[in-house]
């Protein structure tokens, strides 16, 4: 099959074309590098000795879309693509929805012009906001906390419309939980610019030294611990469940939605000790204020996944905490050593 995959030079775009290289599939990518390194995908070329098409493009630009649609019969297209940070996004709204959905719809407009209608898109457990109860599974009522959520919510809707105007679209919504981890060979990894804004990038910066300290946002929630719990799910399952996504979606048909979660929440404190353990140092941590809108705990029912798609998480918090330490000791500067 031939996929092109949008945002395929990012963290968990990388370690899905790797996956989807790995099954054979050929694989083009679209990526305007707002983000991310082309060094990581030379990473994914070595890892599996396989080439791929590599287009520096944005969406925001049609014509730069659709001459990747020109070049290529495309099957499928497995939409990353989008600016993430849930901070940035409440001080720079504007930016967030023009990308992320004016970009979603050239896609698919495009998409449209050259009759390619399968996409799997990447949304995220933000969508279920507050949730009333735990685990929490496809039917929850679904809401929005901040921009960055309400550019996942209303692509969800975007697309939802689009397949009840026209049911020859076959779209998945695949919900992420908290992605973290890396390849195994220690070659990819997650490589945020600047401070990291997510807990696990942050806890191995601070291992390394480059950072004094981590901060927890509140020990006074209602968990056991009083830290924050997630599911973090490591990101080559994560990679693996699209995938197992793709034949369904070929066959199965029509628009279906699944959440990509462990089904086994971890809290803050477990995760700095999952990771001292991985690197033998110390994580020095302070407990401070809640941040607002950070919600007690958040974790999957994977069940449908599991059932529909035959995928399932299988590595451990300790694969999750030694890979992001392999990565981080083998990359300390990310790929940035790597840029001439
Ligand atoms: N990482 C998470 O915690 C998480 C959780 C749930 C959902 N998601 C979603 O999964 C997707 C991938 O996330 P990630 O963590 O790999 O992020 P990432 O920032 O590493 O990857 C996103 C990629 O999209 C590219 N991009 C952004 N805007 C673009 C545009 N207009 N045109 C072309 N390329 C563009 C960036 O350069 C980057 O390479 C995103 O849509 C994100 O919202 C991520």
């Amino acid at each position: 099959m031939k996929l092109l995959v949008t945002g395929g030079a990012g963290y968990i775009g990388s370690h899905t074309c790797v996956e989807l290289l790995n099954e054979n599939h050929d694989v083009v990518v679209l990526d305007n590098l707002s983000n991310s390194s082309e060094e990581s995908l030379n990473r994914v070329k070595q890892i599996t000795k396989k080439s791929l098409e590599f287009y520096k493009a944005d969406l925001l630009n049609k014509q730069q879309i659709a001459a990747v649609f020109a070049e290529h019969k495309i099957d499928a297209v497995i939409h990353f693509a989008g600016l993430k940070a849930v901070g940035e996004s409440v001080s720079i709204p504007l930016k967030y929805f023009h990308n992320n959905i004016t970009g979603t719809l050239n896609l698919l407009e495009v998409m449209t012009e050259f009759n390619v209608k399968n996409i799997v898109f990447s949304s995220s457990a933000t969508v279920y906001g507050d949730p009333a109860s735990l685990p929490i599974t496809e039917e929850f009522p679904l809401s929005a906390t901040n921009p960055y959520g309400r550019t996942k919510l209303m692509i969800e809707e975007i697309l939802k419309d689009l397949y009840h105007s026209d049911k020859s679209w076959n779209i998945a919504l695949l919900r992420y939980f908290n992605p973290v981890g890396a390849h195994q060979s220690g070659d990819i990894g997650e490589d945020p610019l600047g401070i990291p804004n997510n807990l696990v990038p942050y806890i191995a910066q601070v291992a390394m030294g480059f950072l004094p300290r981590l901060s927890v946002f509140g020990n006074d929630y209602d968990t056991p611990d009083g830290t924050g719990v997630r599911d973090f799910i490591h990101v080559v399952d994560l990679a693996l469940g699209h995938v197992k996504t793709l034949p369904k979606l070929l066959t199965h048909k029509g628009l279906m939605i699944y959440n990509l979660g462990t089904g086994q929440g971890y809290s803050v404190l477990e995760m700095i000790k999952g990771f001292e353990k991985a690197s033998g140092k110390k994580i020095p941590y302070k407990i401070v204020d809640r941040r607002p809108g950070d919600i007690a705990a958040c974790w999957a029912d994977p069940a449908k996944a599991k059932k529909a798609l035959g995928w399932e998480a299988s590595k451990t918090l300790a694969d999750m905490c030694q890979d992001t330490w392999n990565w981080q000791k083998k990359n300390p500067s990310g790929y940035r050593q790597n840029i001439k």
